[in-house]
């Protein structure tokens, strides 16, 4: 969907409209691939705004910018402050939420140090990154003819912009050749992801999931899902998972903050399962939706809500459920 081109970017700690947030061309990251960044989502649930695990998501930003020796000048508090006051004065109730750590203007070349450490939050309305029907239906993938970075090569941990060569490659491979979507096998032809999604296989009941050995990034939305599945009584395994699992598996499907949790109907044009979505997908789509649209209690302290004293109020137990307020 393109941008609707409105409202205000927060740069570096100053408001800047979205028609005027630039850098300069010679800007490091520019060239050399040298930023982090996030991927979160604002809902508005039964009790106004909420942003889904804000707290993972800035952690994970700034673990990022560790591995590659950028030190934020804005701290947790700051950058998730920044990000409630931004969606506030955006006066958004439902956005994605991108912030950018990157390495900007001074000097070109392979050395990074010398340019200055930046820090943006964008955000944007945008809905669901698969159509309606394949939230029921289910996608068609392939596997690719691209592997996912080796170990100690591009670090998978980090949500460096510079991994998204490989899930571009990965993308446009599959739907040039008339897929909805691509999964990575590691470098020893295990499972690892989708081109911007973890992936999931269930088997008689138990749930399988690759494990961060297998140059996955370490998804939120995946950690909530093998929470969510335990509470539900699944039995989860983080392991290595083999590419012939997903063709014998009864049920495939991707997580992250765009896919939320989106079956795979097919795989290499092998029939999953029932070749639709099937019963464990379904109960914990339906458990993930609950969480994200506010109808249960949030006992996890998964939402941060961006008007608290308002949510507390819809929602009396919600403080005995320990949603979080900022
Ligand atoms: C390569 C990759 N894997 C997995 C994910 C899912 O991560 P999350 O659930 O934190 O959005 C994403 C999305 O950011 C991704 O880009």
């Amino acid at each position: 969907m393109a941008f609707p081109g409105t409202g205000k970017i927060w740069m570096n700690g100053s408001l800047v409209e979205w028609a005027d947030a630039h850098v300069h061309i010679a800007s490091h990251v520019i060239h050399y691939g040298s930023g982090v960044f996030e991927g979160a989502r604002c809902y508005n649930t039964l009790n106004g705004p909420a942003v889904f695990r804000l707290d993972a998501h800035i952690r994970r930003l700034l673990d990022s910018a560790k591995i590659y020796r950028m030190d934020s000048p804005y701290d947790q508090a700051a950058i998730s402050q920044a990000v409630v006051d931004l969606i506030k004065l955006n006066g958004f109730k439902a956005c994605y939420i991108r912030p950018l750590i990157y390495r900007g203007y001074d000097s070109l070349g392979v050395n990074p140090f010398p340019c200055p450490v930046d820090v943006a939050i964008m955000l944007w309305e945008w809905g669901a990154y698969f159509t309606k029907e394949a939230i029921e239906e289910g996608l068609n993938v392939k596997i690719s003819t691209w592997s996912r970075n080796a170990p100690n090569t591009m670090p998978a941990m980090a949500k460096s912009v510079a991994n998204y060569a490989n899930s571009q490659l990965i993308k446009m491979e599959a739907i040039t050749e008339g897929y909805d979507e691509g999964i990575a096998l590691d470098v020893d032809g295990n499972l690892s992801e989708g081109s911007g999604q973890n992936i999931f296989i269930v088997r008689d009941n138990t749930i399988y999931t690759p494990s961060l050995g297998s140059s996955i990034l370490g998804g939120i939305t995946r950690d909530s899902i093998i929470t969510l599945a335990r509470g539900l009584g699944y039995t989860v395994t983080e392991s290595i998972v083999p590419r012939e699992a997903l063709y014998l598996a009864d049920e495939v499907f991707f997580v992250g903050t765009a896919a939320e949790v989106t079956p795979v109907k097919s795989v290499d044009k092998i029939t999953v399962g029932s070749g639709r979505r099937g019963p464990v997908t379904e109960a914990l789509q339906r458990a993930f939706f609950d969480v994200i649209n506010g109808k249960v209690p949030d006992t996890h302290g998964w939402l941060t809500y961006v008007y608290p004293e308002e949510a507390a109020l819809r929602t009396p137990p919600l403080k005995a459920a320990g949603g979080k307020s900022r």
